[in-house]
Parts: structure tokens; sequence; C-alpha cells
């Protein structure tokens, strides 16, 4: 079974932007091994998640990121099974990363894409992450 979960939460203040690129470089690397695909925001002291992969892996991966302390006010979002991955095909099965202008365009270009897949939950995601973006900036 495939689990997808949306959060947003806050960066701890005075995370470093070096704090920052390192947490990333973690997660990507923790993700490919997991096979957990979806994408992290970081922008404006905030965090945006969508994470999806096995259930029992996203549940248990869950569990750590609400415990850790570089983020607090964790809300979470979406938390729903799905019968296909959405962000298997974004970024080549990679989790993505987006912190900066150019990763945002290819993220929206990627939700134009995907959109067009009929895929229960996608309609709700892309209007998350579309809030997300507009009450950040
Ligand atoms: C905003 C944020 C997002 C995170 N996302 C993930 C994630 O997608 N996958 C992951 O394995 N760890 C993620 N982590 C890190 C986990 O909280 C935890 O440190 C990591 O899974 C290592 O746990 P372990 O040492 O018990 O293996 C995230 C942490 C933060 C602060």
């Amino acid at each position: 079974m495939i689990k997808t979960i949306c959060y947003i939460s806050n960066i701890k203040t005075n995370t470093s932007q070096k704090e920052l690129r390192k947490l990333s470089h973690s997660i990507s690397k923790k993700n490919d091994e997991l096979h957990v695909t979806g994408v992290l925001i970081i922008q404006n002291g905030h965090f945006f998640q969508i994470m999806e992969g096995e259930e029992s892996t996203i549940e248990n991966t869950f569990k750590k990121i609400e415990l850790d302390k570089r983020h607090f006010g964790l809300i979470k979002l979406l938390d729903t099974t799905i019968d296909y991955r959405m962000f298997e095909d974004y970024e080549s099965g990679h989790f993505g990363i987006v912190n900066d202008f150019s990763n945002l365009k290819k993220l929206k270009t990627y939700f134009d894409w995907i959109k067009k897949a009929n895929i229960l939950a996608i309609d709700e995601l892309v209007m998350l992450t579309n809030n997300f973006l507009k009450y950040s900036t």
C-alpha cells in the first residue's frame, strides 16, 4: 500500500544555509535508500513536504520527522493512501528539494503535467502546494 503525507512546519530560528544544505542532502540520500518520493520546499522560514512511499516506511519516517528539533509547529495537511505514486517521474524518481527559483519552476511544470493524470489526491496536493507558495512569500 502506498501512502502520502503532506505537512508544513517552521524552520528553527538561526538555522544557517549550511545546516539547511546538510539537512537537504541527508534527506535526499535517506529517501533514495527508502524509496520515498516527493518534494521538500524550503521557503521563507518554512518547510513544506510531500512524501510518498510504502505505508510503514512513510509512517516510521514521519514519526521521526515529528520529533526532529530542527523545526517546530508541524501541521499535517494530508495523510492518505494512494494507488500510484505521484512523484515517481519527478527528478527521475529521486526525492526533490526546492529552494530556489529554477527548482520551483520545474516543480510547477511537473504539476501541470501530472494534473492530467487521473490520480485522486493530486488536485488536493497541487492546491496545498500553491497555497503554501502563495502565503509563505
Ligand atoms: C523538515 C524535515 C524534513 C525531513 N524529512 C525527512 C525525510 O523525508 N526522510 C527522512 O528519512 N528523514 C527526514 N528528516 C530527518 C528525520 O527527522 C531524521 O533525522 C532522519 O530520518 C534520521 O533518522 P535516524 O537517524 O533515526 O535514521 C527530516 C527532518 C526535517 C527537519
